[in-house]
């Protein structure tokens, strides 16, 4: 162990709100309600809810465990926490460059994404896009802001890349002054604005009564019920079950790496069993409350039960940066509210990019002794690069690229090994008493049962199906246009380029470290 100062957390109600900060995202709001409407309405949150009880919640405690004993141990990230849990094995810090590899990559476009919801929030306020009535318009104002096309809104990506220049900033910012001083600091009054934003949008949808007389069908409960009523029969597609496992990861955080580096700032004593689920919960009532009464049911009221069907599938994008602003431009104050409405996706995107960032940071700060503000020099160096395809090449498929394996494929995997390491490396016996160091309330004894078997068993199979379903048409890009494909073969070698080079930075680490120890011996 060395001997240097690690950042902390300066209270509990702060960690909590960053854990909480991390999970509450864009995929609370415009993920899960395009996911529950195309995916069985009510019927969604059947394998939704298996899914929270026999993976994201064992996975959140096992994280911030895991986290909190690496943390025991200087490292703040998974090469470090896994190669404490299992020092024998050479090779098992190698899995842990998933940890850092994940979240880099997802935030390489979940901050430019993150910008456009800063730009639409100041382009609300000053009215751009207020008079812009149908799908056509929108689709036109939104396209010519990514640079996808040159209109009569936008002739060049200058604006969007402005505001990216900025949410870059403001990222890099943030973790510049440290755990307490920015991560912590920064939850701390963006998630209370965030809940009272949101819930100010709720009442606004649900007093949106039968706008239009003329059909008194389209009304606010028949937009719940289009969004609730069970369609019991999606339950026997494997995709529906995919689909819902896959969003618990991306809403909770987990299997991506950032609750282990959060956890690894809290003190040995300090509890993760109630913290963990406070910060879950919070997660899940924000996005099945909020999330789930906004934009589907508002759109359905003006849009109808056909229209809808297409509008929920189309997409988050169309659903956040079209739908949505049209919806709001139809209501009294409509500037205001498309102001409200971006600004809570805005803080819901900083404060879950943050937490992305931060694995790379600790790394480079943990491993190399580096200091904090050198190392978020660094990070923000080599972001920055790595981000311009994604804001450049988006119309190619780059940004879909990124998420399928940052976002996906990598999150189940990672997820699958800290399981195993945990439940059988480390020990279940061990691990039980470990969770439950300093905890304030004791973990149910059938989540012993479950973390042991039931998780991993659930994992393996959905990276079995995975790879029966998917494997092949992904791999030889079977549905990519011809156009595309040196765009997405350039992003997976680009992927393969900072994985390695990841994997390197480790074995020099860890040479470095040998021969200090030799050197003091
Ligand atoms: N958990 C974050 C979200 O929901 C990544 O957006």
């Amino acid at each position: 162990m060395g001997s240097k100062r690690r950042d902390n957390w300066g209270s509990r109600l702060g960690v909590i709100m960053a854990v909480a900060g991390s999970a509450i995202g864009l995929g609370n709001f415009l993920r899960f309600p395009a996911k529950a409407a195309s995916n069985g309405g009510g019927a969604f949150m059947i394998p939704y809810f298996i899914s929270l009880l026999l993976l994201g919640i064992p996975l959140m405690w096992i994280e911030w465990t895991l986290g909190r004993y690496g943390g025991g141990f200087e490292h703040g990230t998974a090469p470090g926490i896994f190669h404490s849990v299992w020092q024998k094995n050479r090779f098992i810090k190698y899995f842990g460059v998933i940890g850092i590899f994940g979240p880099l990559v997802i935030f390489i476009y979940y901050t430019y994404i993150e910008s456009w919801t800063l730009a639409y929030s100041v382009f609300s306020l000053a009215g751009k896009y207020v008079n812009l009535a149908d799908q056509a318009s929108m689709q036109g104002f939104l396209r010519g802001f990514q640079g996808l096309e040159h209109n009569q809104y936008f002739n060049g990506i200058g604006p969007a890349y402005l505001f990216f220049l900025l949410t870059f900033a403001v990222n890099t910012c943030v973790i510049y002054y440290g755990i307490k001083g920015g991560i912590e600091r920064l939850c701390k009054w963006a998630m209370p604005l965030l809940f009272i934003f949101g819930l100010l949008l709720l009442f606004r949808v649900f007093t949106l009564g039968t706008p239009d007389s003329a059909r008194p069908e389209w009304n606010i409960l028949n937009g719940f019920g289009f969004l609730w009523n069970p369609d019991f029969s999606a339950l026997k597609s494997a995709k529906v079950w995919l689909e819902a496992a896959g969003q618990i990861f991306f809403t909770l955080s987990v299997g991506i790496g950032v609750i282990l580096t959060y956890a690894s700032y809290l003190s040995k004593g300090d509890d993760v069993v109630l913290s963990g689920l406070t910060a879950s919960s919070t997660n899940e009532m924000t996005e099945v409350i909020l999330g789930g009464s906004i934009i589907i049911p508002a759109a359905f009221v003006f849009f109808g039960p056909v229209d809808i069907q297409s509008i929920a599938r189309s997409g988050v994008f169309n659903l956040g940066f079209v739908t949505m602003p049209l919806v709001l431009n139809k209501l009294p104050l409509a500037q205001i509210l498309g102001f409200i409405w971006f600004f809570l996706l805005f803080l819901a995107g900083i404060t879950s990019s943050v937490s992305l960032a931060q694995p790379a940071v600790a790394f480079l700060e943990d491993e190399f002794d580096i200091n904090r503000k050198k190392a978020v020099i660094i990070f923000g160096a080599v972001c920055f690069l790595l981000c311009q395809p994604a804001i450049f090449f988006l119309g190619n498929g780059v940004v879909d690229e990124l998420d399928f394996w940052g976002g996906t494929f990598f999150l189940v995997l990672f997820a699958t090994i800290e399981t195993i390491l945990f439940a059988w490396v480390f020990g279940m016996e061990k691990a039980w008493d470990e969770i439950h160091r300093g905890a304030d309330m004791r973990v149910p004894r059938i989540y012993k049962f479950i973390i042991k078997y039931i998780t991993p068993l659930f994992l393996l199979f959905i990276l079995g199906m995975w790879l029966w379903q998917e494997w092949l048409p992904i791999i030889f890009m079977k549905n990519v246009s011809p156009q595309s494909k040196p765009f997405i073969l350039g992003t997976r070698l680009g992927l393969l380029f900072i994985f390695v080079t990841l994997g390197v930075l480790v074995k020099i680490a860890w040479g470095r470290k040998r021969a200090q120890l030799e050197r003091a011996r």
